[in-house]
């Protein structure tokens, strides 16, 4: 029989794309969400998971869940810190009440590369230590630690993935790839914050989705924390901007700079160089991402769907 998996925030940028990933895979899927997915899979529950109950009502006879629903966003989380804390950290642990609860086999957190804060050396590994400079990554930070407590008080199994800069089709355009993408699609040039000699390592969704199917399906992968990125899109923020603008044929915009102290990301919270090292998860789950940098621009632009930012309920 097929195994049941409920995928919280699964009508998300991500979520959504899981959700089809998984059920090609031959997953039953159920997805929960506040809103409701572009396109339903499976069965889709509105709900928050700021009520337990309703997420145990979503988890009865699921065998898994991916834990992906949170508050994110520069901007969001820094102008939202309470929402943020309570839906990632407290959310989290209503996720984990209800699945122990539900007799759920395992779950799968999704946390961020914003925990290891400015990477103390390139490419970072998942030993490294973890700085996190931000009230979302701290959110993140909680989570993982919650879900490693469960395991030990309730013997949940789980994998823990740390997503780096994912983008693709259906992200909101408040991350700087859809963001550059959106302003060429729209004829004006993509903004650069500060010098745009910033790094950054871009993973296409597809490749983030598999990484999370094979972490949730392999038992060598219980009890560990994945990198889940492309080591191999590496870029700075003025190549990519350049890059957008070229693949969506308007290499006449050129690019415009603004003062960090006017950006979203000030400068306590910028990042200046993060590439994840990936060897364990390839080592581990046999996992590789495929889809090149050029490719999932190509992708992403050819889709069209990037709206302009998230729909807040409170
Ligand atoms: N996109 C990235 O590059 C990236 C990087 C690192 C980590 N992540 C993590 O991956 C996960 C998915 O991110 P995404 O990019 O798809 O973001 P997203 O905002 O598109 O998806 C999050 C989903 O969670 C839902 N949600 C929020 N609060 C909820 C609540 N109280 N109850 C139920 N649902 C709620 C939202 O409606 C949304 O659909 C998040 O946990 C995020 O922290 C993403």
């Amino acid at each position: 029989m097929s195994k049941k998996v409920l995928i919280t925030g699964g009508a998300g940028f991500i979520g959504h794309t899981m959700a089809k990933y998984f059920a090609s895979k031959g997953l039953e899927v159920k997805t929960f969400d506040l809103f409701q997915p572009p396109k339903t899979v499976g069965e889709h529950i509105v709900g928050t998971i700021m009520f337990p109950d309703e997420l145990y009502k979503a988890m009865k006879g699921c065998d898994y869940v991916v834990h992906l629903a949170a508050v994110l966003g520069v901007a969001r989380t820094e102008n939202q810190r309470l929402k943020c804390l309570n839906v990632n950290t407290l959310g989290t642990i209503n996720v984990l009440d209800a699945a122990v609860k539900a007799g759920i086999k395992k779950i799968v957190l999704s946390s961020s590369s914003e925990v290891y804060g400015e990477p103390a050396k390139t490419p970072i590994s998942e030993d490294d230590k973890t700085f996190p400079k931000s009230v979302y990554a701290v959110s993140k930070l909680a989570g993982e630690e919650y879900v490693k407590a469960y395991h030990q008080t309730h013997g949940l199994d789980y994998s823990i993935v740390r997503f780096f800069n994912v983008y693709g089709p259906g992200q909101v355009a408040e991350f700087v790839l859809p963001k550059f993408i959106r302003a060429a699609m729209i004829g004006t040039p993509p903004i650069i914050n500060g010098d745009g000699k910033q790094v950054r390592s871009f993973c296409y969704v597809d490749d983030a989705v598999e990484g999370v199917y094979l972490a949730l399906t392999s038992k060598e992968a219980n009890g560990h924390v994945f990198n889940i990125g492309n080591d191999r899109a590496a870029t700075s923020m003025l190549d990519l901007a350049n890059k957008v603008t070229a693949s969506a044929g308007k290499n006449n915009l050129g690019v415009e700079f603004v003062k960090e102290e006017h950006a979203d990301r000030k400068n306590a919270r910028e990042i200046i160089n993060r590439i994840p090292d990936i060897s364990k998860a390839r080592r581990i789950l046999g996992y590789e991402p495929k889809i090149t940098l050029d490719e999932g621009i190509a992708r992403t632009i050819a889709s069209g769907h990037i709206p302009e930012s998230w729909t807040e309920q409170a």
